[in-house]
């Protein structure tokens, strides 16, 4: 953690306030140096007061992501978020991650964008990315799995998001498969899962995922107000971006520590209880075929299974779902 992160999250585990003798003391730095740190804090948009008594207390955050602010409310991590990174703008998040997964950077590492000129969804679909109304952000990981099972990540990014967002608003939260997720039929999140790979083994996997956090209702264009939502408007309150995403990033941690032990099926029970496809009749549009059926299960790789309307079962490993009302 750097300094600043450190002196944040003592900021915040002492409400009441902590010295700067205290501050110096756990850094192993001068009061001089807390008191040059605070300063650059404070420029940033925290309000940090200094009182003779009580010492430095945090008293207001700035509505900004910040590496560090990010990294002090995280923690400790096995893997995702070890490597926090923030950018003002950039053409979309996938593409910065993939560009340092080619210069060698070790996995775990987080983009975030306060804004994205060129966010893409699935199907090459545009993804609207406004600054600070959202989280627009992607993973680096390594995982040693073939290609096929790389769904696998998609659907234990979806299972964290849905916990994250139900810790951090109380929203109960559903997904639909195998990237969506919808709150009271709209949608509030997504996930785009880019990965490269050789025949049989994965070389790396990108999730990027982008979260309507607090846009109102306007701040969508008219032909996706029935279909989107964010987290302010069902929740009747701004959210905390920075919070959310440490919440987001420590359960996308945790689901990806399970995928690695191969404990894939715990993800899967929990995504298929929480799935609104499972057990609806849906129709799967793949380029210009459309196949109906009813959708049964999940299988070990994160496949939809489909029991068509000819009686077969066919796995589904992309494409479009439409649950039938
Ligand atoms: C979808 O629902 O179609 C997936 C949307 C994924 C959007 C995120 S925002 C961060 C990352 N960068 C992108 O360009 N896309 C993903």
């Amino acid at each position: 953690m750097t300094t600043d992160a450190k002196i944040l999250s003592a900021l915040r585990q002492n409400p009441g306030g902590v010295s700067g003798a205290e501050l110096a003391g756990q850094l192993g730095i001068s009061r001089a140096a807390v008191w040059s740190r605070i300063e650059e804090l404070r420029k940033v948009g925290f309000e940090i007061e200094a009182d003779p008594h009580f010492g430095y207390r945090l008293r207001g955050e700035p509505d900004a992501l910040l590496a560090d602010d990010l990294l002090a409310r995280l923690g400790k991590t096995k893997v995702i978020g070890r490597d926090i990174r923030v950018f003002g703008q950039t053409t979309s998040t996938n593409d910065v991650v993939e560009k340092l997964a080619r210069d060698g950077v070790p996995e775990g590492v987080v983009v975030f964008a306060e804004s994205q000129t060129r966010g893409r969804g699935r199907l090459g679909r545009k993804w609207m990315s406004p600054p600070r109304k959202g989280l627009w952000f992607s993973l680096l990981l390594r995982p040693a799995m073939r290609p096929q099972q790389t769904t696998q990540l998609t659907v234990a990014s979806a299972t964290a998001l849905r916990r994250a967002i139900l810790i951090h608003t109380n929203l109960n939260a559903e997904i639909k498969w195998p990237n969506d997720i919808l709150i009271a039929g709209r949608k509030v999140a997504g996930i785009l899962t880019e990965l490269s790979a050789e025949l049989d083994r994965v070389r790396h996997v990108i999730p990027g995922i982008g979260i309507d956090v607090n846009q109102d209702p306007s701040d969508f264009p008219p032909e996706l107000r029935k279909l989107a939502t964010s987290l302010r408007i069902e929740a009747g309150d701004k959210v905390s971006r920075a919070a959310l995403a440490a919440d987001v990033l420590r359960e996308l941690d945790r689901e990806y520590s399970r995928v690695c032990a191969g404990n894939f099926s715990e993800i899967s029970e929990e995504w298929v209880e929480h799935c609104e496809t499972i057990g609806r009749d849906v129709t799967v549009q793949i380029g210009d075929r459309k196949i109906r059926g009813r959708a049964e299960s999940l299988d070990d790789e994160g496949a939809l299974v489909l029991r068509t309307e000819h009686g077969r079962l066919q796995r589904i490993t992309g494409g479009d779902v439409s649950v039938e009302k």
